[in-house]
């Protein structure tokens, strides 16, 4: 199966969840601005993450399916807020929240999505399902929450910050993104029953996926077009945003080359993106980030030997592969 499939396998489910969730928001404005990013839809790799680790553990998917949705509302609050604090006009392809109902009503939608996103795992059929592992599940999700603030409150520290190390930015990324990776896989793994020894292995994967995503992420921004990413590329030049790429080309580049990139990501102009990217490629900064990615999602795939054979493992690593391959 191609991974585009297994996305779609589980969107459709997903998405119901989700809907269910939304439809009681009011007033209209505020239920409008909640469901536009949901509408514009996302790729649900984390939704379907969770789906699949429950699986990889002889879980049934049903029982994943509203902490799935949940981490789907959480992922959208994430970028909504996220889009406000990066000055981002544009997301899936879509203005963002913001730009259509103003910060105020923005900060609400995504307060909005949080909040729905905690009644929904509460929803889940405990008839089903030990209401312990629930119980565990939500410690997992309510901890990468904690995460993504702390690691988006590092993001906004790093801007101007000029010497960031590499192990700093690992753990900005860690939490900002990666934490809610792995607690997509570790709640599925969980929630299905898995072991002791399954769940760490399934956190830890998601863990490395979740960083190779963030470093993908932050190599799109620079290498691809506006058309695939939704958004203007080399945004995070002109707003002066740390990666790695970043991060290693001021620790190997000349003195006279340091310079100038820093002064191009204090300019906060889209015309020097170019020139930023040629001090990227003059110092193998771009290659570099990619060779700590891949390795990352090679490690990744290897913890899957916890697991039995099974379609859904089958899906988890081409699902590793993925967050490499993809354009968008
Ligand atoms: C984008 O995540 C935000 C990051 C954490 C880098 P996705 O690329 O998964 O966004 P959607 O959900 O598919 O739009
Ligand atoms: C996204 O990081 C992290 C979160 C949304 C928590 P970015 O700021 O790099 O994501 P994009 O590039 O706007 O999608
Ligand atoms: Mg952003
Ligand atoms: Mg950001
Ligand atoms: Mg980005």
């Amino acid at each position: 199966m191609k991974v585009m499939d297994i996305l779609k396998k589980y969107s459709e489910s997903i998405d119901k969840e989700i809907e269910a969730s939304l439809n009681t928001i009011d007033p209209t404005k505020l239920c409008e601005a909640s469901d536009h990013l949901i509408k514009a839809g996302g790729k649900k790799i984390r939704p379907s993450l969770v789906v699949l680790s429950c699986e990889a553990v002889g879980g049934k998917s049903e029982d994943a399916l509203k902490t799935a949705a949940s981490m789907e509302l959480i992922h959208t609050f994430s970028l909504i807020h996220d889009d406000i604090m990066d000055k981002d006009e544009m997301r899936r392809g879509k203005p963002s929240v913001h730009m259509l109902w103003g910060e105020p009503m923005a900060i609400l939608a995504g307060d909005t999505l949080f909040s729905k996103a905690f009644e929904t795992i509460l929803d889940t059929d405990v008839e089903n399902i030990p209401p312990k592992r629930v119980v565990e599940a939500l410690r997992t999700v309510v901890d990468s929450c904690i995460k993504i603030c702390e690691g988006q409150a590092l993001d906004i520290g790093f801007e101007g910050k000029l010497d960031v190390k590499e192990d700093e930015y690992m753990n900005m990324i860690y939490k900002k993104t990666a934490a809610l990776i792995a607690a997509s896989t570790k709640a599925g793994t969980i929630l299905g029953g898995g072991t002791e020894e399954q769940i760490q292995a399934l956190a830890e994967y998601g863990r490395l996926i979740g960083l190779a995503f963030q470093i993908q992420d932050d190599y799109l921004d620079v290498v691809s077009d506006e058309e695939d990413i939704g958004k203007p590329v080399g945004s995070d030049i002109v707003e002066g945003k740390m990666t790695l790429m970043v991060v290693h080309a001021l620790a190997n580049a000349s003195k006279d080359d340091k310079e100038r990139l820093i002064s191009i990501l204090k300019a906060n102009n889209e015309d020097l993106v170019d020139d930023a990217i040629a001090i990227f490629n003059k110092y193998g900064s771009i290659e570099y980030t990619r060779d700590i990615a891949l390795r990352n999602v090679k490690t990744a795939k290897e913890l899957l030997d916890v697991l039995e054979d099974s379609e859904a493992k089958e899906s988890l690593k081409l699902l590793a592969d993925f967050v490499l391959e993809r354009n968008h």
